[in-house]
């Protein structure tokens, strides 16, 4: 059983700030990085690092060089990489000094990824096999409908929230890894509560395998059979960028290796709490042995 991730790549300039910028506000920057991310690259390499057989397909510019080597280099394949006459994306990340950031995405040549291209990718795939989505792509709803009707599990990261989300054929997903917010808006929830939220995402989508991510909280699943809970561990806090796509690649990577949920969902949070422990998205991503290994409390 393959994966493939049909996302974004994405030039990540880290800004090092003292607090992030209020409005109106000019503050300086201690330090500026240059780093590789992008919710698809993230989740690919979390993925090749837990072990999955992934493939990685998305465009970037003649400046996204460094994005395929990291994938390369994670061992994810990225034949189905494009190099497309558009600058690759980039994201602009204030990084506070408690760790918690604020970031601004410019698509690039991930707004172009067309529905040949997804066609032609797609036909290397067959059923059985996993498609993993993100929102920072352009035709994510074209991919989940041509997915599934190839017979692939398709796998969604709503993130971030857009207004033309709300019309993706989400009734065609398989599994959902989401959080608070993004539930509330997928489900219509009147809160954000995780319960209220968990309920509601379980009745829109009764078809559907779902994973609430909820930061220092830990995490919630629920599919037909089952509604498990996985605490958080407790790490200080050196950056969150790139967590989230942490948990989901560990978390669907362990799926795909035939683990019970409960199992998966321990192992995706021990690898998330390692990449907070760390700078950097794609880079903080740590190896199965480093999870496996790692002392957490
Ligand atoms: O989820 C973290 C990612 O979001 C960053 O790497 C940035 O590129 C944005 O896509």
């Amino acid at each position: 059983m393959k994966i493939l991730s049909l996302g974004s790549l994405n030039i990540d300039l880290v800004y090092s700030v003292s607090h992030i910028n209020l409005e109106g506000e000019t503050i300086s920057a201690r330090e500026m990085e240059r780093k590789q991310g992008g919710k698809g690259l993230n989740q690919s390499v979390a993925l090749a690092r837990a072990g999955a057989e992934v493939s990685m397909a998305g465009c970037v510019g003649a400046d996204g060089c460094q994005l395929v080597d990291t994938l390369k280099k994670a061992g994810v394949d990225a034949d189905f990489i494009q190099e497309i006459d558009e600058p690759s994306g980039h994201a602009i990340i204030q990084l506070a000094d408690s760790g918690a950031n604020s970031i601004i995405i410019y698509g690039g040549a991930n707004r172009k990824i067309t529905p040949e291209m997804i066609d032609e990718t797609l036909s290397h795939f067959s059923a059985g096999d996993y498609i993993l989505l993100q929102n920072e792509i352009s035709n994510v709803d074209y991919a989940i409908r041509v997915a599934k009707a190839r017979g692939m599990k398709v796998a969604f990261n709503p993130s971030p929230i857009s207004e033309e989300l709300l019309h993706y054929p989400l009734e065609l997903v398989d599994v959902f890894v989401l959080n608070e917010l993004e539930g509330q808006t997928l489900s219509g929830a009147e809160s954000a509560e995780e319960d209220a939220v968990l309920a509601a995402l379980s009745q829109r989508f009764p078809q559907a395998v779902i994973v609430l991510t909820l930061g220092e909280k830990g995490a919630m699943y629920h599919d037909s059979q089952r509604d498990l809970t996985c605490p958080a561990h407790k790490v200080p806090v050196v950056d969150t960028t790139g967590a989230g796509d942490t948990f989901c690649g560990y978390f669907l990577a362990c799926t795909m290796k035939g683990q019970e949920p409960q199992k998966a969902l321990e192992t995706a949070s021990r690898a998330s709490a390692l990449a907070i422990g760390k700078k950097g998205a794609a880079v903080s991503i740590p190896t199965l042995a480093q999870v496996e290994s790692a002392a957490l409390v």
